[in-house]
């Protein structure tokens, strides 16, 4: 698919600085993203409270356990109806297929569409040393490219990568598989703690579908601003 835009990260405690950004940002993202620092402290009360604003949301809560205990959780959000869910793919086959099993099981029986499932490759954060610390001295992109085509083989629906991973990921998983990438700063905001940084712009040109934004709208002095700055990056129209 085309790019569809930015989903803009809502990582904080409080529902109302949450709704303040969504509402800021509503006119330049495609959605908004949800993650374990937000749900901790508002739990599926709050997820509703910021979904009845109306935009898409991706529930981004990561799970990583065995099978039976992800399939469960996947069905207690379900009626949450996200548009994006995730789990670490470094969990593995089994538990990967529960999910999907759980995930269209449980959106047949509240007759909605089921959120499309994506798998975590390697979290941006990451870099190759990090990654040696942990056992994995092949580095990031050989790491991303086996769990992503794990995540295919099971049928998922694509998967959060680095922009830096999106050419190859493209070209090894075909046009059909969803590519969503955190990770994007533009030139003139900080990199925090994200190391396989790279620009909006550059990362739809690579194929990203969505890309995750925080800090750089959600820190702003103005973030109804830099949200539109970077849409307007995006498509290359000015804001
Ligand atoms: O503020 P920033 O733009 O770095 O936010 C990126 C968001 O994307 C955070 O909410 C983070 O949890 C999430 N994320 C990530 N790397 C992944 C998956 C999700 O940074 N692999």
């Amino acid at each position: 698919m085309a790019c569809g835009g930015i989903l803009v990260a809502l990582d904080t405690t409080d529902v109302a600085v949450a709704k303040g950004w969504a509402r800021a940002t509503r006119d330049s993202v495609a959605g908004l993203k949800l993650g374990l620092e937000f749900f901790n402290a508002n739990g599926p009360t709050g997820v509703a409270e910021i979904a009845s604003l109306g935009a898409p949301v991706f529930l981004d809560f990561k799970f990583h356990d065995i099978p039976n205990t992800v399939a469960g959780a996947v069905r207690a959000v379900a009626p949450l109806k996200p548009m994006i869910l995730n789990l670490h793919a470094s969990g593995g086959a089994a538990m990967m297929r529960a999910a999907r099993d759980a995930a269209r099981d449980s959106a047949a029986r509240l007759g909605a569409a089921p959120p499309k499932l994506i798998g975590v490759t390697v979290l941006t954060s990451l870099g190759d040393a990090d990654l040696a610390e942990v056992g994995q001295p092949d580095g990031a992109s050989d790491q991303v490219r086996r769990l992503a085509a794990l995540t295919q083989a099971c049928r998922l629906d694509g998967v959060v990568c680095s922009p830096h991973e999106i050419v190859v990921l493209r070209r090894d998983l075909g046009p059909d598989f969803l590519l969503v990438t955190p990770g994007v700063r533009p030139a003139w905001s900080a990199a925090g703690d994200q190391k396989r940084v790279m620009e909006p712009r550059q990362a739809v040109e690579a194929g990203a579908d969505y890309l995750v934004i925080g800090r750089p709208i959600t820190g702003a002095a103005d973030p109804a601003e830099a949200a539109r700055r970077i849409a307007a990056e995006i498509t290359g129209v000015p804001a």
